[in-house]
């Protein structure tokens, strides 16, 4: 029976538990540092917080951290890699990898999720429903794909990037990393690091 810890317990842990059972782990165990205030999150029981899921690891086949935030995501991806933890990549039964496409440790593809020839996803990559990412592209460590963001051929995108629900990005065009990229946006040129854009086409959003 394959068991499989996921820390954080909001709505995306939610998600990727039904994905995790979807794709063949027999249960989910939810830890949360939120715990012992925060108890449940649906039908979903938290077992303690991470101090006390690293207690005993080994009882688990794998863990997977459903932390929507990316810095904070990648930091806790970081500490279970550091006490030898094995991440399980997650891929829904209705998402279509492609075989010369990789997934790095930690990576989740929601439903309908495609990634096509020759794509590289890094470690800790949320690839969120219904996204495509075509091929060639490079995504860094830690980036997020909303729900229904397409990425044209060769796209690049810098370490812990957000790309917004329904975000479109010409093909070819890098952005660099900690970009966040707003709802609805058309992104059709490059993107320096740092920066918040939104718009069609994008641009520097200044608050
Ligand atoms: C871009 C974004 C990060 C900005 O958030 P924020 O810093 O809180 O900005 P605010 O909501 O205060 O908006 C600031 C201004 O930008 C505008 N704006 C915000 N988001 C925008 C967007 N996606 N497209 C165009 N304009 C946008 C607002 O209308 C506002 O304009 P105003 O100053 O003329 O009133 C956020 O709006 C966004 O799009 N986040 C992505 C959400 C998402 O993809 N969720 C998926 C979760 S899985």
């Amino acid at each position: 029976m394959k068991r499989l810890a996921i820390l954080g317990a909001s709505g995306h842990g939610k998600v990727v538990a039904e994905v995790a059972l979807s794709a063949g782990w027999a249960s989910v165990d939810f830890y949360d540092d939120a715990w012992p205030g925060k108890r449940r999150s649906g039908k979903w029981v938290i077992s303690g917080d991470t101090s006390a899921f690293l207690k005993d690891p080994g009882r688990f086949d794998g863990a997977a951290v459903a932390i929507g935030n990316n810095a904070i995501r990648m930091k806790v991806i970081w500490q279970l890699q550091a006490a030898g933890i094995e991440l399980a990549t997650l891929v829904h039964p209705s998402a279509m990898i492609s075989d010369s496409a990789r997934l790095g440790a930690g990576a989740v593809a929601m439903a309908g999720a495609v990634v096509n020839a020759d794509a590289v996803v890094g470690a800790g990559v949320i690839l969120n429903t219904l996204c495509s990412v075509d091929h060639d592209c490079v995504l860094g460590d830690g980036v997020h794909i909303s729900p229904g963001a397409h990425l044209a051929g060769d796209v690049r995108v810098g370490e812990q990037s957000w790309v917004g629900i329904g975000v479109s990005i010409r093909q070819g065009v890098t952005v660099g990393r900690l970009v966040t990229i707003g709802a609805g946006a058309a992104v059709v040129c490059d993107i320096a690091d740092n920066l918040t854009v939104a718009g069609v086409p994008a641009k520097e959003l200044i608050r």
